[in-house]
C-alpha cells in the first residue's frame, strides 16, 4: 500500500445551484446574489477549486440560464439541469448521468453556504478517506439552531437527520445541525439516491433521509463537527446574506488589523477580500475598498471615499467623498477631497488632485497640480505641470474624443479650455480664461481671449444719466396746471 497522493480516490465535487430561493423574494436566482468578493456561487467554486477535483457539477434549474451566463468562460464547470426542482436529493440526483457507476468520492456543496473554508473541505474529504464512511456530514453546533436540519443522535451516532418542520419539539431542542455539506462514497450514494421518498412537511426529496437509510443498511456514517460555525451559514433570506456578508467583512478587517493596517472604526469599513493594503495606513471611517484594489504603505484614506480596482503607492493621502476605479496612484500623491478618478488614470509621484477634479484616462506626471475644478479626459500631462482652477480638456466633439498633451513644466492658467486634439509645449504658459484651439509650442505663451477694454468715468457718466432720467420719470409723474 502506498500513501502517495496519486493513489488517492477521485474527488467529484457537485454544487447546489438550483432552488429558487423564495425567501429572497428576487428576481434574481438566491445563488448570485453577492456578498463582499463576489456572488455566492462563486465562491464555493472558488473554495470547491481548493480540493483541484476530477470534476465540478453545479447543478441548476430555477432561472439556469441566468446562472449559466454568470458562469460562462469557466471551463473547469459542468451543468446539471434540475427541472422541476424536487428538493435536494432530487438535485444530486440529476448528476447521476454525468457521475454514476465512476469510483471515488462526491463531495457536495450548497450553492448558498458561501463562507466554507477550503480548509474544511480538506478536512472533510481526509476524514471521509480515513474512515472509509458511506457518507460523511458537516455539522456545527450553534446557539440559533432554527430552520436547520437537526442532527439526531443515538448513543453518540449519527442516526438521521430531521428537518426543522418535520421536527417534534425536542427535537427541535437539538443545537447540532446539519450544515447541508457533505461527503459520499460514490458507488453507494447513487445506489440509494432513488429510493428516497418524498413524504414530509415540503413534499420533498430530501437528501438528509440518506443518513437514516444508510444506517438502516448498516453503512458507515460520520460526522466533522467544525469549531466556527459562522463558517456553515446559509443564506436563505435577505437579513441572512446581510449577516453573512458582515462576517466575510469582520475577518477580512481583523486579517488587516493584525497585518499592521489601522482601522479607525471596522464597524465602518468595507473591505472586500482580495483588497492587499500595506503596513501603516490608517483608513478612516465609511471607506469602501472594493475588487482587486492594492493600498501601499503608511497611507491615510480619509472617511467616505469608494476605490474599486486601483493601484495606490505608499504615503498617499486620499481625502474625504473621493471616488476611485480603475486607476493607479503612485506614492506621495495627494488626492480630493471630492476627487473623481475614472478608470485608467494615472497620478504620478507627489502629484496632486484636489477638490472636485475630474480625471479620465488620463496621465498626471510626478509633482503636477490639478487643484480646483477641473476636468480632464484623454490627456497626458507631464511633470510638473500647473493646472490652473476651472481648466477644461474639451475632449468630445459630440461624436469622437480627442487628446490633449500637456507637456513637463507647462503652466495652464484658471479657467482655460484646451480643445482637443491639441498640444502645449514644454514650459509654455496658457494665459488664463483662454480657448485654446492650436498647438502651443515649448515655451510660448497661448493667449486666446477677448481684448478688455476700459472704459474712463463710466460708472460717473451712468449715474448721471440715470439721475436725468429719475427726474424726468418724476416730472412727468406731476399732475399738469
Ligand atoms: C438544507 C438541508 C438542511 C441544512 C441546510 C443547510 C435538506 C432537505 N435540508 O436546507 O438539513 O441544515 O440545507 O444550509 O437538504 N436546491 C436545489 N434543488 C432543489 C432544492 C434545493 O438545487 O430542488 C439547492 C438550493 O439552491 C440550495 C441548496 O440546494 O443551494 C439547499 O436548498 P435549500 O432549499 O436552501 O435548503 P435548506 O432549507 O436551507
Ligand atoms: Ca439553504
Amino acid at each position: 500500500m502506498t500513501n502517495s497522493p496519486t493513489s488517492s480516490p477521485p474527488i467529484h465535487v457537485v454544487i447546489l445551484a438550483a432552488g429558487q430561493g423564495t425567501r429572497m423574494r428576487s428576481r434574481l436566482p438566491k445563488v448570485l446574489h453577492r456578498v463582499p468578493g463576489g456572488s455566492m456561487l462563486n465562491c464555493v467554486i472558488r473554495t470547491a477549486e481548493s480540493l483541484s477535483p476530477d470534476t465540478l457539477t453545479i447543478v441548476v434549474g430555477h432561472e439556469a440560464e441566468a446562472v449559466r451566463s454568470h458562469l460562462a468562460g469557466m471551463k473547469s464547470v459542468q451543468f446539471a439541469l434540475q427541472e422541476p426542482q424536487l428538493g435536494t436529493a432530487h438535485a444530486l440526483l440529476q448528476t447521476a448521468p454525468l457521475l454514476a457507476g465512476r469510483p471515488g468520492n462526491l463531495v457536495m456543496l450548497s450553492g448558498d453556504v458561501p463562507l466554507l473554508t477550503a480548509a474544511t473541505l480538506r478536512t472533510l474529504v481526509a476524514s471521509h478517506c480515513e474512515t472509509a464512511a458511506a457518507a460523511t456530514v458537516v455539522t456545527a453546533v450553534v446557539e440559533r439552531p432554527f430552520g436547520y436540519g437537526r442532527i439526531v443522535r443515538v448513543d453518540g451516532e449519527v442516526a438521521r437527520i430531521v428537518e426543522e418542520r418535520d421536527a417534534s419539539p425536542s427535537e427541535r431542542q437539538i443545537r447540532e445541525i446539519n450544515s447541508g455539506i457533505y461527503a459520499f462514497d460514490m458507488v453507494r450514494l447513487f445506489d440509494a439516491l432513488g429510493g428516497i421518498a418524498s413524504q414530509n412537511a415540503q413534499g420533498e426529496y430530501y437528501l438528509t433521509d440518506l443518513i437514516a437509510i444508510y444506517r438502516r443498511r448498516k453503512h458507515v456514517v460520520k460526522t466533522v463537527v467544525i469549531d466556527d460555525p459562522g463558517e456553515v451559514r446559509g443564506v436563505n433570506s435577505r437579513t441572512e446574506l446581510a449577516e453573512v456578508s458582515r462576517l466575510v467583512r469582520q475577518k477580512k478587517n481583523e486579517e488587516l488589523m493584525a497585518s499592521g493596517v489601522t482601522l479607525i472604526d471596522p464597524a465602518t469599513t468595507y473591505v472586500d477580500p482580495d483588497v492587499e493594503i500595506g503596513a501603516d495606513t490608517v483608513i478612516h471611517p465609511g471607506v469602501i475598498l472594493e475588487g482587486r484594489t492594492r493600498i501601499g504603505a503608511a497611507c491615510e484614506i480619509h472617511a467616505y471615499v469608494r476605490i474599486a480596482d486601483s493601484e495606490i503607492g505608499d504615503n498617499v493621502t486620499i481625502k474625504n467623498f473621493s471616488l476611485v476605479t480603475g486607476s493607479q496612484i503612485a506614492s506621495g500623491a495627494s488626492v480630493g477631497p471630492f476627487a473623481h478618478l475614472r478608470p485608467e488614470t494615472v497620478v504620478g509621484e507627489s502629484a496632486r488632485v484636489g477638490n472636485f477634479v475630474e480625471l479620465k484616462k488620463t496621465t498626471l506626471g510626478a509633482r503636477s497640480k490639478a487643484n480646483h475644478l477641473a476636468y480632464l479626459g484623454d490627456a497626458t500631462i507631464g511633470a510638473q505641470v500647473n493646472v490652473g482652477a476651472g481648466t477644461i480638456t474639451c475632449n468630445y466633439d459630440g461624436k469622437d474624443k480627442h487628446p490633449t498633451v500637456i507637456e513637463d513644466g507647462a503652466f495652464i492658467g484658471s479657467d482655460s479650455q484646451l480643445i482637443a486634439p491639441v498640444r502645449v509645449g514644454k514650459g509654455a504658459y496658457v494665459a488664463a480664461g483662454s480657448s485654446i484651439t492650436q498647438d502651443v509650442p515649448a515655451g510660448a505663451l497661448g493667449i486666446a481671449r477677448g481684448r478688455q477694454s476700459v472704459i474712463e468715468g463710466w460708472v460717473e457718466r451712468k449715474k448721471e444719466s440715470s439721475d436725468a432720467t429719475a427726474t424726468l420719470r418724476k416730472d412727468a409723474g406731476k399732475p399738469a396746471h
